[in-house]
């Protein structure tokens, strides 16, 4: 079987340094984008390419350099790959670099290329051997011919170009060439790339965090174009080479931000970092008693005119949006719909010039959701992206973005980009609110009061670390944990299962805890872990006491009941086998504290099971495929 390959993380550097250490550092940053595999590929200083791989981690790929001789990597320019494949076996055969037959061009690639049978079948036509079974193989095939003869024979620029023009699908490419040392070409389509550039050195990559240790200026990338480095420069170009203008951005974070900074995983310090990323994600949104949004091409008016919201996201950012409904539609009166952005556009969803879709990504680059834009845009609606990485497709492609700011997450599982998703849906929320008049501006300012709060209420809970941590241990032996809520505590729900699904590889479930009594009563059996969100007493009485209602249900059928509630709720206390308090803050807020615990849960009970959080089996941070 052919093997197609999806999410990567790539890295590319020409300079004065040993290209060797620059790439491993970089590709070390980028592990989190895929850890199926690693390769890397640089001059030999024999008119040659150095190259190799190996299957699973980084650390595989260190390991057979390290018994290596030496003299074949001391290049100054260079490039590595880490890799998440998806179809065929992640070996060291499949692993990139992939080279042509005389071992010239070298290729790596991050995204799939759509039409690669039908090139495959045309380049062993003409006798060309593969030695692999990837698509990529086909783009250094390709590359090395075009290169050989024809109009582009001995430019590596053009021949990328004359290459890019051919490939469909979405693709991210570098390449290098044994007869054009000290450059490297990339071609970009739908797939993440991004320049940095040094004093006499430039970098491409996946995500800057492989570069911000060597410098903050970088240059994004548009689609269909491609750029080519060299020590002194980089020029940008589109896929028929006439040049273009590329806009040019400082990173606003710098190394520390990407680093573990004592903590065993990134997770643990993402975890930790959430009222920075509150604070973050709030800066600079509320200006002269309004909210503001980063980019804003579409009018007041066009605000105003919104008559119906979709949020469409996936995963964590999914049950982000879940929320966004419940603020949109109290302080809006728009009706909102929240979908799974891998559904939104094969069902034909009702969409218009007075629609807004709310694309909420933390890398976006998330295929699913991007489609749904795209989708979106060609039925005349606006689109307002909310996304956490500067410059990436989805705000690329939006109308209006609002960034969230909350810095680098390595660790797969999104921690504190689900809290700042939460408080930018609001902010959202708010901004539309305003643009509507269906709030006051003394009304939006309270409002945005509470959530500037928040950061300070988030270090409170994370007070509670220690004993989720204690709990999370004696919790690790279990079959199934299950997790309940009502209003906004349900999207909480989801997201505290969807955390230990998919760090513990263990069975969770969220529900709203009124649909117990409709089918998932019937899982509850002795000492089963039941985590309850509880409403606040004071804001929902209501709902308070009909949750009490449920702990009852399930206590009585055995369940052992995890109860995390507000400070101070006496009534809840009873029926708690164990209680962890968050702070009282106002209703639509508390998401914001008490998915806290249920992180630090999720955490601590694959660790105690032995897995490593940063990088969950069979994942990816971005998903850039559908
Ligand atoms: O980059 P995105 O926010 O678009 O990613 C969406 C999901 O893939 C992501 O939230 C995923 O569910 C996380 N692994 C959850 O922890």
């Amino acid at each position: 079987m052919a093997t197609l390959t999806r999410v990567c993380g790539i890295v590319g550097y020409v300079g004065h340094r040993q290209a060797l250490d620059v790439v491993l550092d970089g590709l070390r940053r980028l592990e989190y984008r895929g850890y199926d595999s690693a390769g890397v590929a640089m001059l030999d200083g024999a008119g040659g390419l150095a190259v190799e791989r190996a299957a699973g981690a980084l650390s595989n790929l260190e390991g057979k350099l390290a018994g290596q001789d030496g003299s074949r990597f001391t290049a100054t320019s260079g490039m590595g790959h880490t890799r998440w494949a998806t179809h065929g076996a992640p070996t060291d055969r499949n692993a990139h670099p992939h080279r042509d037959a005389a071992g010239k061009v070298a290729v790596v690639h991050n995204g799939i290329i759509e039409n690669f049978a039908a090139l495959r079948a045309e380049l062993e036509t003409s006798g060309v051997e593969m030695a692999s079974e990837t698509d990529t193989e086909t783009a250094a095939h390709l590359v090395a011919a075009a290169y050989a003869s024809g109009p582009t024979a001995g430019e590596l620029t053009a021949s990328v170009c004359a290459v890019a023009r051919r490939l469909e699908g979405a693709f991210t490419l570098l390449v290098t060439h044994a007869d054009e040392p000290d450059k490297i070409v990339a071609a970009r389509r739908s797939s993440p790339l991004v320049v940095g550039v040094g004093d006499g050195e430039n970098f491409l990559a996946s995500d800057v965090a492989a570069f911000i240790e060597h410098t903050r200026d970088a240059v994004e990338l548009g689609q269909d174009q491609v750029v080519t480095i060299d020590r002194g420069g980089y020029r940008v170009t589109d896929f028929d080479g006439a040049e273009v203008q590329a806009k040019p951005f400082t990173v606003d974070w710098d190394l520390s931000a990407a680093e573990k900074g004592g903590h065993d995983y990134f997770m643990l310090k993402e975890i930790e970092e959430q009222p920075e990323a509150l604070e973050n994600t709030l800066r600079g949104h509320f200006v002269n008693g309004g909210i503001v949004l980063d980019e804003q091409r579409m009018t007041e008016q066009d605000l105003r005119d919104i008559d119906k919201v979709f949020v469409v996201a996936c995963g964590t950012a999914y049950h982000s949006g879940l929320l966004a409904k419940y603020a949109i539609e109290h302080w809006c009166r728009i009706p909102v719909e929240v979908e799974l952005a891998s559904e939104f556009r094969y069902r034909d969803p009702v969409l218009g010039r007075d629609t807004l879709v709310v694309a909420i990504s933390q890398s976006g680059e998330t295929a699913d959701t991007l489609e749904a834009v795209r989708h979106a845009r060609t039925q005349r609606a606006r689109v307002l992206a909310i996304c956490n990485t500067n410059g990436a497709q989805i705000p690329r492609e939006s109308d209006a973005v609002l960034y969230t700011h909350a810095g680098p997450e390595i660790g797969v599982a999104a921690t504190k980009t689900f809290l700042a998703q939460i408080t930018a849906n609001y902010l959202v929320g708010l901004a539309l609110a305003q643009a509507r008049g269906t709030k006051y501006s003394d009304e939006v300012a309270r409002e945005f009061e509470e959530l500037a709060a928040m950061p300070q209420a988030v270090r409170q809970t994370l007070s509670t670390v220690d004993q989720v941590r204690t709990l999370g241990r004696e919790l690790a032996d279990s079959k199934a944990v299950l997790f309940l809520g009502r209003h906004v505590g349900y999207p909480v729900a989801l997201e505290g299962a969807l955390k230990l699904k998919e760090l513990a590889y263990m069975h969770a479930e969220g529900f709203a805890a009124g649909e117990l009594k409709h089918g998932p009563i019937a899982l509850i059996e002795d000492r089963l872990p039941v985590v309850v969100v509880m409403p606040s007493a004071k804001g929902r009485a209501l709902l308070h006491s009909k949750m009490l209602s449920n702990i009852r249900e399930i206590q009585a059928r055995g369940a052992r009941t995890v109860v995390i509630a507000e400070e101070g709720d006496e009534a809840v206390r009873p029926f708690a086998d164990e209680l962890i308090e968050i702070p009282a803050v106002a209703t639509l807020l508390q998401p914001l504290v008490s998915t806290v615990p249920l992180q630090v849960l999720a955490a601590e009970i694959a660790r105690a099971r032995g897995y490593d959080v940063d990088k969950p089996r069979n994942l990816a941070k971005s998903v850039t495929v559908e």
